[in-house]
């Protein structure tokens, strides 16, 4: 038996799914499945069911499907030997004796050179070529242990050293050019202070410089667009962040990388940062996955401002309300760390508060409260973001605070708020639509074959029934899915989902099909009548092609006696059928 294989499915046996899932996002029980907020799709209501019997999760509404091994993959952005071995520890088992197979993908090589480049430029800042950097690194009060933990460095004046040094490495100037480090065969960084961008799982995937002189050069440099780095998606940090967010349980994000390395010397490392883009569904939805408690940090300026109200209303879409660190006008997080220090930081985010609080307080910015009118519809912008809070004590604390500020009387308040909130009730309903399957449609003869399958998979001895009746499944995909099966089960002695779904995870083709079986949940029952009726189905499904190809060969047949025979093998065909 292969040792591997082995130890992967006696992890995922110790390890249950339920449990796994369940530390990651909240699993609330219904019937015999477990519900919860699907992470791999936007969305808010529970569609993802995680079946403890099975140990599989099946998302209803993005089909996403898989086993503890490809939801941690997936959700925590691992590679299968990083989740195995995190679940290993787990559970207590160690992996002496793993082999682990590494596959080769056509990135490696943009990912060596990366490292290469990374570890050039560190070296860069250390040389003589460099002190002017270090200068300004000091000067800015980043010290040593900072440098080296953001592996921060310096590329040089001269206009093509690390393009020579990779391609003298044996990498050509096309895929230099392609990944964003040179230009024609010039680099593209020049006496820029550089610091490595990460992707999720920590791999560089390119830079960003940032002038050291104030000129006339944009600041910051980030690398282009390329197949690895999109801007719209990475998250400075995030590979960090992924940990300590688990430990703080919150998140900050923060505008600038600067900020970021700011907070990190302060011992606050639990913080992204986008790359001077807005924040976007796709961060929002990693974002998400690091903490349910989430705070924006952003400057105190008015762009700051703004980009708290945008990025908070898209939080909010997303069914999260998150909180607010705001600072003094004249402060990014990095010089208010500088300026006041770590304690007075960690005060304010403590202090953090709701985003609704937060917009309330800036629709009052620039008004004029002399006029009634004015006032008016202020209050009416206030019951309006109250009625979209759904807790009563904070709502009566913002009626209260309303009545009080403009004295008016709080049961006046309170009836408008009830009869804004009851309009928008009816709304709802109104509008709310019934939920439409969106399943594809499948022929009778697919639905025969993936019963069968289901029960080969769930009831072990229907394998040897399928086995000895020599059934043929109509399609090729279905016949080399029903052979794997047939495969494991021979070869480990026994077959369940789960760890059959491990298996199979190599063969991508074959996958989606299996994700198709898996998301069914058919009667625990089966009886001999009811299998032989789905062979029928799929033996009438051969028997009605067959029938085609005769009629095809009839058709191109101009022997007379051969037709007869064709005819006659029709006739037998049909006979059988009926
Ligand atoms: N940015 C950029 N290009 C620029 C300016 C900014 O890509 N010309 C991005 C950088 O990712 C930067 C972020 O926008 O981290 C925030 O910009 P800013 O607040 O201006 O940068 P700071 O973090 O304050 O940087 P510094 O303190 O070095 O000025
Ligand atoms: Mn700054």
């Amino acid at each position: 038996m292969n040792n591997n294989q082995d130890i992967i499915n006696e992890v995922r046996r110790k390890n249950d799914i339920v449990d796994v899932i369940g530390e990651k996002i909240p699993l609330e029980k219904r019937g015999k499945n477990y519900f919860g907020v699907c992470p791999f799709h936007d969305d808010t209501n529970p569609s993802m069911s995680v079946s403890r019997e099975k140990q599989i999760y099946t998302c209803f509404s993005c089909h996403a499907t898989g086993n503890i091994f490809t939801f941690l993959m997936n959700y925590e952005h691992k590679e299968f030997n990083q989740v195995l071995s995190d679940l290993a520890n787990r559970v207590g088992i160690t992996l002496s004796g793993f082999k682990t197979k590494k596959v080769s993908t056509k990135y490696d090589e943009w990912y060596k050179i990366y490292d290469l480049a990374n570890k050039y430029y560190q070296n860069n800042l250390l040389s003589k070529e460099g002190e002017g950097a270090r200068e300004y690194l000091k000067n800015r009060s980043i010290d040593d242990d900072t440098v080296k933990e953001f592996e921060i460095g310096y590329s040089l004046k001269e206009r093509d050293d690390l393009t020579k040094l990779l391609t003298m490495k044996g990498h050509s100037v096309d895929l230099l050019n392609k990944i964003g480090l040179s230009s024609e065969d010039h680099d593209i960084y020049n006496s820029r202070l550089m610091f490595p961008l990460h992707d999720l799982n920590g791999k560089v995937i390119g830079f960003s410089g940032r002038i050291i002189n104030n000129g006339k050069q944009n600041k910051y440099l980030n690398t282009k667009e390329t197949e690895l780095f999109k801007k719209g998606k990475l998250l400075y940090h995030y590979h960090i962040a992924k940990e300590e967010a688990r430990v703080k349980k919150s998140v900050i994000i923060m505008e600038g990388f600067m900020d970021i390395i700011r907070a990190s010397t302060a011992g606050i490392k639990n913080t992204v940062a986008t790359m001077g883009t807005a924040l976007t569904k796709d961060h929002i939805k990693e974002i998400k996955r690091l903490s349910n408690n989430i705070i924006l940090c952003f400057d105190g300026d008015e762009a700051g401002v703004k980009a708290t109200l945008t990025s908070g209303e898209l939080f909010k879409s997303e069914g999260i309300e998150v909180k607010v660190i705001s600072l003094p006008g004249e402060y990014d997080p990095d010089t208010y760390i500088l300026k006041n220090g770590k304690d007075a930081f960690q005060g304010l985010i403590d202090n953090a508060i709701y985003f609704s609080d937060f917009k309330i307080k800036s629709l009052s910015r620039n008004r004029n409260f002399a006029s009634s009118e004015e006032k008016a519809n202020y209050i009416h912008e206030v019951l309006e973001e109250a009625s979209k809070i759904n807790d009563t004590i904070r709502t009566e604390i913002i009626l209260k605070n309303l009545a009080k500020r403009f004295e008016i009387g709080y049961n006046t308040l309170e009836k408008s708020f009830k009869e804004l909130v009851n309009n928008k009730e009816i709304k709802k309903e109104v509008i709310a639509t019934p939920k439409t399957t969106s399943s594809k449609k499948k022929d009778k003869y697919q639905k025969a074959s993936l019963n069968i399958i289901y029960y080969m998979l769930n009831k072990q001895d229907i394998i040897d029934v399928v086995e000895s009746e020599h059934l043929m499944f109509p399609t090729e995909a279905l016949r080399a899915l029903e052979s794997e099966i047939v495969y494991f089960y021979h070869k480990y002695g026994f077959i369940n989902e789960a760890d059959f779904y491990t298996y199979l995870t190599p063969k991508e083709e074959l996958l989606n099909l299996l994700n198709e079986v898996l998301e069914m949940d058919l009667k625990t029952t089966l009886t001999k009548e009811e299998l032989f009726d789905y062979f029928k189905v799929i033996r009438e499904y051969n028997c009605k092609k067959a029938i085609n190809s005769l009629e095809e060969k009839i058709r191109n047949e101009n022997d007379p006696v051969m037709q007869v025979k064709y005819a006659e093998e029709i006739r037998k065909l049909r006979i059988g059928e009926s």
